[in-house]
């Protein structure tokens, strides 16, 4: 597996601290995080491939700094966004996706062939012509997904990766991730998702109050969004 390591990390945006203390070595092959709103997840994922650069300490992926390296980063990190219509570029569908390989090298045959199988395995294989904007929210949450896996990047960070889907496209996306070869890296509030992952993280007010094996981790995260802590 790829190492991510935080190591120091603090940022703010204005006088608003978002993440602070942040000392993480992540090298399991699927990692959670969790928590409340607000709390800093999606920035710190947002650092794994350097679209956030943090204003103090350092972010690295196998030892390359996202502050200097940061492309050659994204070349191998995967990011998916929570709205879709942040990451589709191409009017239709099949292009959105070919737009992904055009710097891959691929011959446009082989490109033809993997788009094409990319679209069929998220149910979109009819849609492959229809114009990105006409796809329905779910749709265009799977077809920003599809845009990423079909690069086929060592590590995928994925933020809310479900938020829009129904119950069936919801288990079609969580077994692709339980299939993926490739280290996974998920924010999500659908904490069922991230129930048999390898780590957990919970972040509140920009720290890492949580760090475990699912169970526990989530048990943390309710106790904190609650506020249900038989003890008390
Ligand atoms: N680009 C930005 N400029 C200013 N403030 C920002 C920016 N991005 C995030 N913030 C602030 O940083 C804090 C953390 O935001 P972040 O998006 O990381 O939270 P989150 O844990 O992902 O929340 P949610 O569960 O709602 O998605 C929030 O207070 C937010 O308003
Ligand atoms: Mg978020």
């Amino acid at each position: 597996m790829t190492e991510i390591r935080f190591a120091g990390v603090g940022h703010s945006f204005g006088d608003r601290t978002v993440l602070e203390d942040i000392d993480l070595t992540l090298t399991e092959r699927r990692v959670g995080i969790v928590g409340v709103n607000g709390g800093g997840k999606s920035t710190l994922a947002r650092m794994i491939n350097g679209l956030v650069v943090p204003e103090t300490g350092t972010v690295t992926v196998d030892g390359l700094d996202t502050r200097r390296k940061g492309a050659a980063i994204r070349k191998s990190v995967g990011f998916c966004f929570t709205d879709p219509d942040t990451q589709i570029v191409m009017p239709t569908v099949a292009e959105d996706v070919d737009f992904s390989l055009r710097r891959t090298g691929l011959s446009r045959e082989e490109r033809r062939r993997r788009v094409e199988q990319v679209l069929d395995r998220y149910g979109l294989a009819d849609h492959a012509d229809h114009p990105c904007h006409l796809l329905s929210g779910g749709q265009k949450q799977l077809l920003a997904l599809a845009a990423v896996l079909v690069t086929e990047p060592s590590v995928i960070v994925a933020d809310e990766p479900t938020t829009l889907l129904d119950l069936r496209n919801r288990a079609l996306v969580a077994e692709t991730f339980a299939g993926l070869p490739q280290q996974l890296v998920v924010v999500t509030h659908d904490l069922d998702l991230v129930a048999d992952f390898d780590r957990v993280l919970v972040v509140d007010s920009g720290r890492v109050v949580a760090d475990d094996a699912p169970a526990p981790a989530l048990a943390a995260y309710r106790r904190l969004a609650l506020d249900t802590d038989p003890g008390r």
